[in-house]
């Protein structure tokens, strides 16, 4: 309970076993959760990446074929380093990371990096997944700031970017509970600036995942376009 109550006065929220139906809440158990209260209320959101659909991914994902790793470009013998500007519960990060990849997160909801600091302290006891969790660190910050930031030595090869979209659809949200999420952090209105601060910071490649029949990030326009089920990943090559 106290660990309960440092959180809540850490992120500014109320705290207490019985609050009045407030539409979203965190509960501190063996794990960290997102729910909502009150009746017919969708499973929790939290992270886990021993289990569950990232354990799977884990083991039987598909390795360099994927199209993440094609559009960040991650070879045998070429692993970039990638900051993930809009790390959310870590899930593309965490593929990226799993192929060697050195990853730097930047998230700025602090609930959102709570929940998924959370979910990296569980994996890093698991004998498996630690080696992965080590290659993966997170950053509270507006990664807008954060990128046009960086020192000419701290520039990563590659910046990903994956906004919350304002119509992403049923498809791309696939469960009920990630329409949670989507309540927590609204639609990212402000992917454009976005994109230019990361055009400024990455030396190769900014890599734009969207709902793949969504209209591109205003902005320049992207040099290649990898498209999958529902799934599309815009990139921009950095000139040398
Ligand atoms: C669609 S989710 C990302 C999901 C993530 N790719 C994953 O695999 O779990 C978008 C996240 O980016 C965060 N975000 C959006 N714009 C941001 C910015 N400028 N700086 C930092 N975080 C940002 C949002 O708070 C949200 O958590």
């Amino acid at each position: 309970m106290p660990e309960a109550q440092a959180l809540a006065e850490r992120l500014g929220l109320s705290f207490g076993p019985a609050l009045d139906e407030p539409a979203l809440a965190l509960r501190l158990g063996p794990r960290l959760e997102l729910l909502q209260l009150g009746p017919a209320a969708p499973g929790p959101v939290y992270v886990d990446f021993v289990e569950g659909v990232m354990g799977h991914r884990r083991r039987f994902g598909g390795g360099r074929g994927q199209l993440v790793a094609k559009a960040v470009g991650v070879k045998k013998d070429k692993i970039p380093t990638v900051i993930d500007a809009t790390a959310g519960l870590g899930r593309d990060a965490f593929v990226l990371a799993k192929l060697g990849c050195q990853m730097q997160m930047i998230e700025r909801s602090s609930v959102v990096a709570e929940l998924l600091a959370d979910g990296m302290r569980r994996a890093e006891q698991d004998d498996e997944v630690h080696e992965i969790i080590a290659r993966m660190s997170l950053v509270v910050a507006d990664a807008s700031h954060y990128l046009v930031g960086l020192t000419e030595v701290e520039r990563p090869d590659v910046v990903y970017v994956d906004p919350m979209h304002p119509q992403r659809t049923k498809a791309a949200m696939v469960k009920k509970e990630m329409q949670l999420f989507r309540a927590l952090v609204g639609a990212d209105e402000d992917d454009a600036a976005l994109l230019q601060a990361a055009l400024t910071a990455a030396r190769k490649r900014v890599v734009v995942k969207r709902p793949r029949k969504s209209e591109v990030i205003p902005g320049p326009k992207p040099s290649l376009v990898y498209e999958g089920k529902s799934t599309r990943f815009d990139v921009y090559l950095i000139p040398a």
